[in-house]
């Protein structure tokens, strides 16, 4: 599947990657600057914070209650679209998934 990754200064990164993983893995193996993910998935970082693109925002699981709590704590503003990426696993369906990055991680 193809993802799209914008970067604040509207650079877009597209990968091309297996519907496996969370869209942080996928992310952080091609090297996405804009994308930190200090903890590596544990969900105690904030630092993998993306905003999601229409119509997949609607595609994808609710955040799960302990997601929504660690979305509090992004540096960058929160906003309805907001999710953590390493809580996004990507499926067929994803297939076109555009995310904008946040200005800032920290
Ligand atoms: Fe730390 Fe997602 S990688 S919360």
């Amino acid at each position: 599947i193809k993802i799209h990754l914008v970067a604040a200064d509207a650079v877009e990164t597209t990968l091309s990657v297996k519907p496996k993983g969370s869209l942080m893995q996928a992310a952080t193996a091609a090297n996405v600057s804009g994308i930190a993910a200090d903890c590596g998935g544990l969900m105690t970082c904030a630092t993998c914070h993306v905003y999601v693109r229409e119509p997949f925002a609607a595609r994808l699981p609710p955040p799960s209650a302990e997601e929504l709590g660690m979305l509090e704590f992004t540096a960058s503003p929160r906003q309805p679209n907001s999710r953590l990426s390493c809580q996004l696993e990507l499926t067929q369906d994803l297939d076109g998934l555009t995310v904008d990055l946040p200005a800032k991680q920290y």
